[in-house]
């Protein structure tokens, strides 16, 4: 399994956690690698968002966001949001993805949130993992899943 840390634990992953929101999410979001950095800049100012990193014999194998917003003005009244989960294409198919989504809902209960919250194109990813679909909603030109998990019932969270 790998370690999961902070992003501010290891600043030396920054540069590889921003190639990857990019190449996964730059074209669609309409991002620049300076818009990233913006974006990162953001998360690391704020007092409760947070980039976790996967770290796979020490190099970093994937990320997943804590977010306390979305930025969907219509989800405003839902937090916290599972954000930006990748997975390197060397790292995956070996659990890393699972391991980050595990953390993230251990991370979110023990500070005390009931609910957690995500959007997908590919809610499958999230079922086996006790996800369910709550909604769609609009983003850009496209429709997407809003998941939800309760935490209070999350028994396996490490
Ligand atoms: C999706 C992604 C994060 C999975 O990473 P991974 O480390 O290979 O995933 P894991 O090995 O932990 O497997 C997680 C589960 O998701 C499933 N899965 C992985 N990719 C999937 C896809 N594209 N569609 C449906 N299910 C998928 C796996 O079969 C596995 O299911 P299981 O738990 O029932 O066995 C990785 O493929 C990735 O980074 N993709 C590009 C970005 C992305 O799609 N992010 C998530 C969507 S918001």
């Amino acid at each position: 399994m790998p370690i999961i840390r902070p992003l501010s634990e290891v600043p030396t992953a920054r540069e590889t956690c921003i190639r990857w929101a990019d190449a996964e999410w730059g074209a669609v979001a309409g991002f620049t690698i300076a818009d990233w950095e913006e974006e990162y800049a953001r998360i690391e100012a704020h007092p409760t968002d947070e980039v976790f990193v996967a770290l796979e014999d020490g190099v970093p194998a994937g990320m997943v966001w804590l977010l306390e917003h979305e930025g969907i003005d219509t989800l405003q009244h839902l937090t916290p949001w599972l954000s930006s989960l990748v997975v390197d294409p060397a790292h995956r198919d070996r659990g890393i993805a699972g391991a980050l989504i595990r953390h993230i809902e251990a991370y979110a209960a023990s500070g005390g949130d009931q609910r957690i919250y995500l959007l997908t194109e590919t809610p499958a990813v999230y079922f086996s993992h006790g996800w369910e679909v709550a909604d769609t909603a609009p983003l850009g030109e496209k429709s997407v899943f809003v998941m939800q998990k309760n935490l209070t019932l999350a028994a396996s969270v490490a």
